[in-house]
């Protein structure tokens, strides 16, 4: 027997208690152990077996450290297979979490018994693949086919009594895991119980497969796995048993092979990988329990209802009482929605805007915060003031924190004595929803300035990147390069709709235009003044079209017209019939005559541009790794996952490819195509960004 599965009788029972810290996960030995195990109890002249795991959790899953490995035997399918098939009474009794090989060893048991915190699910298709261990064969059996297909194409965690309720689960009761199964166990015995093989029960009714499918796909914006899941299930439906196991098997391997669970697998060891940094190794954070926050427009309350949901106090400094009231009723509507939603009490509701909350107008009232966030209007003359003052009030090593979305940070600390403890932290819109947060670390930013940024990332439940100081940082600055590619490519010929048509195809949740309005057009607009006002470089193309558009007060959303317009009630727009003229407008005026673009074109050129100014964000050191720049791009600006990133994504084209694309349109646009110097090296060296990523791992 393996150590990983201790045995053990007690009575007529035998036990296989999982013994594989952290997390039980069913690595080779686990396996091994459940398949020997179950063997020695039939040999034992048990009657009944009991599965359960010691520690935390039942098996949580399948063990990670083995991923990209060829699987070694026994298979999971076969120890499930084998579980069920014994003649003696299988119970599995859960606690913690059983989650997709854990949930599918459970579904191997002929009875199910959890305490009432375990969890369940089938998250496999969130790593780019689909249950492989009969998970779509015996869930449907059990439960139907529209509660198994919700439960396998969300991936979703599904608390104990839910899952009782789906017929997931046969009991729930409190106690120990080992505790509930024995007794349910002996229970089971004592009553004459029969085994009950789920492989044995029948098969659901088949439903219009083909129908759900396009369905699946389509909510997934193009992900294949909980499409092909969805095709799993079907096999349930429609073929015996073992022959539904053989076709699950086939599109299991089928996404094994597939570009998307590459891009998955990438996206989730990036964002374990993005917190993990070499400098921050033993470097302690501050602490943190009041923060400030300057501004409570759209950034600053946000930011306030994220840290006031963390247990942390906020002083919300505004210029007026009217202001701090105004921004007091924004944060009462943002905590509103988890008050509807059942994430807070009313009594926790009240705490928070009563208690933790305080309004200020004078600065004074900073003294004592900890950190403070800046989130006044973008302007550096304006947050100068405020950082100035903020110097003047708040403690010794107390953090001064700007959520600037493009001013140099260098500038801002300078105006303070102690540039040292003054750190970007760029939040994302809507802030308490948002997941992204860019710490940006300035040149005099201390180390522990740094890692209490991530700390407080921790807190607010943020993935975290760090970034270097320059216009834009990581994400805003790759944003504006892949958006002046969409804009070049309106002005010779592709429409606004056409290009976000093609993205979403793609995959992005949005297009640049839909996701322009959404954000507004002003904010643009602000960005194009003030780079006129700084000097543009000549070479640079330019176009008036979307500033005209905001000289006539189309602000996007807000104001109900932008590149769309917005009916009352409807999130989704129709084209702005006054968009065309203008562009057309433009195109004549710089003597344009318009071409033809293929959605593949679009998506080439607008994914070229992003990996070129990626490339240069990563070779100038403003993001550390490849990694930083994908994360960023995921939880920040609506990037597919199933594609892992856009560094992982030119990977997986081919670099070389990508650069000769560039080099034959800068025959064209010599300025904006300039390519990338460590996107010319890797490509003359043979390697690749993710070699990058190793690298410095
Ligand atoms: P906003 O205009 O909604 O809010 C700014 C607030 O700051 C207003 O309530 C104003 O009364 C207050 N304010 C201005 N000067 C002040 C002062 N001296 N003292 C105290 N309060 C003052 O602006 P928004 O959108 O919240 O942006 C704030 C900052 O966050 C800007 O730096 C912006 O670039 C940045 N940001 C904005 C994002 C967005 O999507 N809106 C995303 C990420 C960052």
């Amino acid at each position: 027997m393996s150590e990983a599965i201790g045995y053990e009788r007690v009575g007529d029972i035998a036990i296989l208690a999982a013994n594989n810290p952290p997390v039980n996960a069913l690595g080779h030995d686990v396996r091994n152990g459940l398949v020997d195990g179950i063997a020695r109890a039939e040999a034992d002249g048990a009657k009944a077996v009991l599965i359960y795991g010691e520690g935390k959790t039942y098996f949580a899953g399948a063990d990670i450290r083995e991923f990209g490995k060829p699987p070694t035997q026994p298979f999971l399918p076969d120890v499930c297979t084998r579980i069920e098939a014994s003649p003696l009474i299988v119970v599995s009794a859960l606690h913690g979490t059983a989650l997709g090989g854990g949930l599918e060893i459970a579904l191997g048991s002929h009875f199910r018994i959890a305490v009432p915190t375990a969890r369940v699910g089938l998250p496999e298709v969130l790593i780019g693949v689909m249950p492989g261990a009969g998970g779509t064969q015996r869930l449907p059996r059990l439960v139907g086919v529209d509660v198994a297909v919700d439960v396998i194409t969300s991936g979703r965690q599904i608390g104990a009594k839910e899952a009782l309720a789906m017929g997931v689960l046969d009991r729930v009761v409190e106690g120990t895991p080992r505790e509930i199964g024995l007794a349910y166990a002996q229970e089971l015995l004592d009553s004459g119980a029969e085994r009950r093989a789920i492989s044995e029960m029948p098969a659901p009714e088949a439903v219009d497969f083909d129908a759900l499918y396009n369905m699946v796909l389509q909510k997934g914006r193009g992900q294949i796995a909980p499409a092909l899941a969805v095709r799993g299930v079907q096999a349930c439906c429609e073929l015996p048993f073992e022959e539904g196991m053989k076709r699950e098997r086939e599109l299991f391997m089928e996404l094994m092979a597939s570009d998307q669970r590459q891009g998955m697998i990438h996206a989730f060891f990036s964002e374990r990988a993005v917190g993990k940094l070499p400098e921050l190794k033993g470097v302690a954070p501050r602490n943190l329990n009041a923060v400030g926050v300057i501004g409570g427009g759209t950034m600053g309350a946000g930011i306030a209802t994220a840290a006031l949901l963390s247990g942390l106090s906020v002083v919300m400094l505004e210029m007026t009482a009217e202001a701090a009231e105004a921004a007091r009723g924004r944060i009462e509507s943002n905590l509103g929605g988890a008050l509807k939603r059942g994430k807070l009490s009313q009594a926790q509701f009240e705490d928070l805007t009563t208690k933790a909350l305080t309004l200020a107008t004078d600065y004074a009232a900073l003294g004592d915060v900890d950190l403070v966030i800046e989130a006044v209007f973008e302007d550096m003359g304006v947050k100068k003031q405020v950082f100035t003052q903020l110097d003047a009030v708040c403690k010794p090593g107390a953090i001064l924190a700007s959520n600037t979305s493009y001013l140099d940070i260098n500038e801002i600390a300078a105006c303070t004595k102690r540039p040292a403890d003054v750190i970007g932290l760029h939040f994302f819109s809507p802030a308490h929803v948002m997941k992204l947060l860019e710490v940006v670390v300035a040149d005099k930013t201390a180390a522990d300035v740094v890692a209490t940024g991530f700390a407080l990332g921790n807190r607010l439940k943020k993935t975290s990147v760090r970034a270097g100081v320059c216009d834009g940082f990581i994400g805003n600055r790759i944003l504006s390069t892949y958006r002046t590619c969409a804009d070049h490519m309106i002005l010779d010929g592709a429409t606004p709709y056409q290009i976000d048509k093609a993205l979403t195809d793609f995959g992005f949740a949005m297009g640049p235009y839909a996701v322009a309005d959404l954000a507004g057009l002003d904010i643009g607009w602000a960005v194009r003044k003030r780079k006129r006002a700084e000097g543009v470089d000549p070479r640079a193309r330019d176009f008036t079209y979307a500033d005209k558009l905001c000289e006539d007060g189309h602000f996007g959303q807000k104001t109900g017209t932008g590149y769309y317009v917005y009916q009352a009630g409807k999130r989704a727009g129709v084209p702005n019939p006054d968009v065309m003229p203008l562009i057309e407008a433009d195109r004549a005026a710089q003597g344009l005559t318009p071409r033809d673009f293929s959605d593949d074109e679009i998506v080439r050129r607008y994914m070229a541009a992003m990996v070129n100014e990626a490339a240069k964000v990563v070779g100038e050191g403003i993001a550390r790794r490849p990694l930083d720049v994908d994360v960023t791009l995921l939880y920040g600006y609506g990037f597919p996952r199933y594609r892992g990133g856009p560094l992982k994504w030119a990977d997986m084209v081919g670099l070389p490819g990508l650069l000769s694309d560039m080099q034959d349109w800068a025959k064209e646009d010599g300025y904006f195509w300039q390519p990338a110097p460590l996107l010319e090296e890797l490509v003359a060296e043979g390697r690749t960004f993710d070699d990058l990523n190793k690298e410095t791992a």
